[in-house]
């Protein structure tokens, strides 16, 4: 066999074991929490210990660091490489909290699947919406976990009836709680009802419960009215059709649903499953231009997240590389698609936590970091053999303005250029009206975290130090000439338009969504489309 094919195969049966998926809450639902739980499960790769809970985030020394020691928010995206039952899962971490920014949506470019992570208490929240809508756009189908069923909180049905209605997403529940939010007693995994898995709180304090299989008849008669409740749901819900099908699963219409208490470990064990028998593997991905590359095709990868001046010492910049296909080996030189330039991989690492150690070998579905990626920009490609290139990531929709000027208008020629390498490398969007001219853009972010960046590298990297001046508006909606002509003329509604410089497309920014479904009253002659992750 040619080295070639057999290259192609390895690659190709590392993807089919691979498992690439990020969990997708509102902050507090327990992500950490529930990252831990996983870790605990399956086998950790790596260094035990750096799991990107809180406790992972102390001892750091660079500029950064300090930025996120001293702001308590993590700066880095983490990814957890773990094993369970043969296979290799990858954890993706998408940052919350104060650190959301377009960051934590590229994340979900990198993946295959999303884990839902919803406090039974709250149901869905801000956050989980706005990421779930990337997850729709883009495909990725949803796996859904309600998380703290040890603590008193909503009905099943409730949550259930919540997500279909929202999300128009078919909830099929594969396990299912017995008793309430608060008084949980364990569950049934609704594809053997013949047994209940019990939760019993270990002796001596410890955090994980102990798991027990008890077989149905002994469930009803100990259990009495919560398990007979439970199975009289479970029969409801089968009656309504809400069971589990791969095919619409896997098409964005149904998602599978787990209960359980990620502090307790319980239901985890089954979740993990459920990513290995239910998550897809790596798939080939669409190319830009037409075609698809299989995942046993030689090395392509894409850049999801770029890092950069993370060690002031160094100066350095690293790209996250979702590996697509084939097999990226360190050392070797690949293309970069957008110069046709080649890349010299000699500094990669694993991305573990804010840990780094180097990385050798790596498959479709992992991800690696490069060092020293000056030229590497988010949604690039890496390839190796036949040209590969992947349609570019989509801008997000935009919730913070403002206006960006020199401090020394002496050092406008570095203003200038540091903002237009900003906006190329995708730590914000740059934006320009008319109006306000070119030394004046506005900088538009996802997340306010964003505009700190901006300012600590205008300053240290660009010598231009700034001053932003936040803007009144929240809400940025695509529109046309006839629309952006209209807002600049009308009295009666606050907003104006602008043009983000990237793509040439125009946007219309309003304070929030009454000013702009007034303006769409006033004036519906004009486009006013609703952009991704945009409420
Ligand atoms: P996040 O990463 O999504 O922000 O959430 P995190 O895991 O930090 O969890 C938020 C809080 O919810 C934590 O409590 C955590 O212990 C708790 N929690 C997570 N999962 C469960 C669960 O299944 N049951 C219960 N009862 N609580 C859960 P905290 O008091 O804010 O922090 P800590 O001091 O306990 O760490």
């Amino acid at each position: 066999m040619s080295t070639v094919r057999a290259a192609g195969e390895r690659a190709a049966g590392e993807a089919a074991r691979r498992r690439t998926f990020a969990v997708i809450s509102h902050p507090d639902a327990g992500k950490s929490t529930l990252t831990e739980a996983l870790a605990l499960h399956a086998r950790a790769i790596g260094e035990a210990g750096a799991v990107h809970g809180k406790a992972g985030r102390r001892g750091v020394t660079s500029d950064w660091m300090e930025m996120e020691r001293t702001r308590g928010i993590s700066v880095t995206s983490a990814v957890l490489q773990f094993a369970h039952r043969d296979h290799v899962l990858n954890l993706l971490d998408t940052p919350g909290h104060a650190d959301f920014s377009e960051d934590t949506y590229r994340v979900l470019a990198a993946v295959d699947c999303a884990v839902m992570l919803i406090d039974a208490a709250k149901g869905l929240e801000e956050q989980t919406r706005k990421l779930f809508d990337v997850c729709r756009h883009r495909g990725i189908p949803v796996i859904t976990f309600v998380n703290k069923w040890d603590r008193p909180g909503r009905e099943a049905l409730e949550l259930l009836d919540e997500i279909e209605r929202e999300f128009r997403l078919k909830p099929t529940p594969v396990t299912w709680p017995v008793g309430i939010a608060g008084h949980l007693r364990g569950l049934v995994d609704v594809r053997d009802d013949a047994h209940m898995l019990r939760y019993v709180k270990a002796p001596g304090g410890a955090r994980e419960a102990k798991e027990e299989l008890v077989p149905a008849d002994r469930a009803a008669a100990e259990e009495g009215g919560d398990f007979a409740q439970a199975a009289e749901e479970i029969e409801l819900l089968a009656a309504d059709g809400a069971v589990f099908d791969r095919e619409s699963f896997l098409a964005g219409k149904s998602t599978p649903v787990f209960f359980g208490a990620a502090l307790g470990n319980v239901g985890v064990r089954l979740l993990l499953d459920a990513v290995v028998d239910m998550a897809p593997a790596p798939p080939a991905r669409e190319l830009t231009g037409g075609g698809v590359r299989p995942v046993g095709a030689a090395f392509s990868g894409l850049v999801f997240k770029v890092q950069a001046n993370m060690d002031r010492s160094h100066r350095d910049r690293i790209a996250f590389v979702r590996v697509c296909s084939g097999i990226f080996e360190r050392g070797m030189t690949v293309t970069h698609a957008a110069s046709g330039r080649p890349f010299a991989t000699k500094y990669a690492h694993s991305v573990f936590g804010q840990d780094r150690s180097s990385v050798d070998v790596a498959y479709p579905g992992d991800v690696v970091g490069l060092v020293n990626a000056a030229a590497l920009r988010v949604g690039d490609t890496l390839y190796d053999g036949p040209k590969a290139e992947f349609p570019p990531m989509p801008t997000f929709a935009p919730e913070h303005f403002a206006v960006a000027r020199p401090v020394d208008i002496g050092r406008s020629k570095q203003f200038r250029r540091g903002i237009t390498q900003l906006g190329e490398e995708g730590v914000v969007q740059v934006l320009v009206s008319d109006r306000r001219g070119e030394q004046a853009p506005v900088l538009a972010a996802v997340g306010p975290m964003q505009f700190d960046v901006v300012t600590h590298r205008m300053a240290h990297e660009f010598s231009a130090p700034v001053t932003l001046e936040p803007l009144p508006y929240h809400l940025a909606r695509a529109t046309d000439a006839a629309g952006a002509e209209a807002l600049n003329r009308s009295r009666l509604v606050r907003g104006e338009a602008l043009t983000r410089l990237r793509d040439g497309a125009l946007l219309a920014l309003f304070p929030d969504r009454w000013q702009a479904n007034s303006f769409r009253r006033e004036f519906p002659e004009g486009r006013l489309d609703h952009l991704i992750a945009a409420h």
